[in-house]
């Protein structure tokens, strides 16, 4: 049992100040799409977003086009029926089973979650008191850390004295390490036009910085947001102090 604790990363997202690298985005979309929507949904995820501030930065257009690629089930039509239709901007991500039990059957036995919210969902507080120790800490960062390395973390042959289920994988961080996600990527799968390189590290570090986005799309408002506050906060307790002085000037 048990697993070995993911390595950290360096981030662009980290931090009071952190954006999403604009290109990790659009790389991590492409990875999404041509490897991981084969069996995992972005169900929260509509094409729209990805034109929308603080997000991949597609025009709109291009995220119309994009959905476009895409056939949506839609109807009942007039006569009734049920029909597919290119995806518009306003569409979801379309799943690729039709419910848990096909997701199951098709995946040895292991639904693949929906991966709109997994680099939150694997992300963990500790309970009371420690958590406060998280706030100073990269907690943030233990979500994404952790699926970038379950991506990078199957080994050909377990280590001795590990046995490993048949239709199970050995991947060194995932709890327990027997998982029922065959390894989905190898050097060279998808091609970046970028000129980045074409690796399973890079592949990881992209999607999961998508994977952040798709979790927390209005990350850059919030932390703008956030620092705002702090900056006016500073400025309002200046102006109270030196109030309170003029106030209290000629008590005696
Ligand atoms: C589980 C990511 C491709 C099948 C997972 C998990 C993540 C993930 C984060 C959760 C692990 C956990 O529970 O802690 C991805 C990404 C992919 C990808 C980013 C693309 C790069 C695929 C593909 C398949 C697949 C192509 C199917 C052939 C599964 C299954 C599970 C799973 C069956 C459940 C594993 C278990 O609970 O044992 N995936 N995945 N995944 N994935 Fe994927």
């Amino acid at each position: 049992e048990g697993s070995d604790t993911p390595p950290g990363n360096k981030w662009s997202f980290s931090g009071p100040f952190g954006k999403f690298d604009r290109g990790a985005l659009q790389r991590g979309l492409k990875v999404y799409k041509e490897v991981c929507s084969s069996c995992h949904g972005l169900s929260y995820i509509a094409f729209r977003n990805l034109a929308e501030a603080g997000g991949p930065s597609y025009s709109v257009a291009q995220a119309a086009a994009f959905a476009s690629e895409y056939k949506i089930k839609d109807g009942p039509n007039d006569a009734g029926d049920m029909f597919e239709r290119p995806g518009r901007p306003a569409d979801y991500f379309p799943s690729p089973f039709p419910n848990e039990q096909a997701a199951r059957a098709a995946n040895g036995g292991a639904a693949p979650p929906d991966l709109s919210l997994i680099t939150k969902a694997r992300s963990y507080k500790r309970g009371f008191p420690w958590f406060i120790f998280d706030v100073f800490t990269q907690y943030q960062e233990q979500g994404p850390d952790y699926v970038a390395a379950v991506l990078q973390g199957y080994e050909d042959h377990a280590p001795a004295g590990v046995t490993i289920p048949e239709g199970s994988y050995f991947n060194k961080y995932f709890p327990g390490h027997a998982i029922k996600m065959p390894k989905p990527l190898s050097d060279g799968q998808v091609t970046y036009d970028d000129g980045s390189p074409a690796t399973v590290a890079q592949y990881a570090k992209d999607v999961t910085t998508f994977l952040m986005w798709t979790a927390e799309p209005h990350m850059e408002a919030r932390k703008q947001l956030g620092f705002q506050v702090f900056v006016f906060l500073i400025i309002f307790a200046g102006l109270m102090y030196f109030t309170k002085k003029k106030v209290w000037a000629d008590a005696h």
